[in-house]
């Protein structure tokens, strides 16, 4: 392959302390709806649950073959065809390079053409402006503003909802990919499904 390679792998065991280490880092928890220190208890309930559950379903974020962050399908209702993603980066030195946005495309291609489902959600901190324009920058619309949604550092802070259909898809993926392209990510590794 020629250029960055971003791939999305099942959490494994061997990421059982490194995604504690992850979720409870500033850089991540800032940006995250629970505001507390999560302990090794907390952790490993949440670790071991996630596990053989077709509702929810966790990758590691791979840059050339290292792990640098989390991404997450939850709330999958396969009656509905509708899922909430989710990611974060817990390697700072990658952000900003395109990592988030090539993790949140090939998910997308999967979550559309492997899961078939019909519509992506997200909620995101109103003030977490790289994550929401993130999203739209995909195609996402933003459907809903939430008030004072949630309590951060002893604050109430607005949510933003923002929804892509399958059909945004299909018409906004080739202009991600060529900015993808743009920024160095390999074409056969954006466009590679996921391992099953
Ligand atoms: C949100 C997050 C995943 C984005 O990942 P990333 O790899 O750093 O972002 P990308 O490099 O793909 O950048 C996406 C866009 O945001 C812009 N951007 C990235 N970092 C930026 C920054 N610090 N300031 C301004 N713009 C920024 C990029 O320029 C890019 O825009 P472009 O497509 O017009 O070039 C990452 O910042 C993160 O882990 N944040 C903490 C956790 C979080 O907020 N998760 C989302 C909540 S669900």
């Amino acid at each position: 392959m020629t250029g960055r390679v971003v791939t999305l792998r099942p959490v494994a065991e061997g990421d059982r302390a490194r995604l504690l280490t992850w979720r409870n880092s500033p850089q991540v928890a800032l940006y995250m709806y629970s505001d507390h220190e999560i302990g090794q208890a907390e952790h490993d309930r949440w670790f071991d649950g996630i596990g053989g559950r077709l509702d929810r379903l966790y990758w590691v974020i791979e840059l050339d073959g290292e792990p640098v962050g989390l991404t997450s399908l939850t709330e999958i209702d396969r009656a509905q065809g509708r899922a909430t993603i989710a990611r974060y980066l817990g390697d700072l030195a990658v952000r900003g390079l395109g990592v988030g946005a090539a993790a949140e495309f090939k998910l997308l291609d999967h979550a559309f053409s492997r899961l078939g489902l019909r519509k992506v959600w997200s909620e995101v901190l109103a003030s977490n402006e790289v994550a929401w324009g993130l999203h739209v920058a995909n195609g996402f619309q933003r459907e809903a503003l939430l008030r004072a949604h949630v309590v951060k550092g002893g604050l109430p802070q607005d949510v933003i909802g923002l929804g892509l259909l399958a059909q945004d898809w299909v018409e906004r993926r080739p202009e991600a990919r060529e900015r993808l392209i743009g920024k160095g990510y390999d074409p056969a590794g954006l466009d590679a499904p996921l391992p099953c």
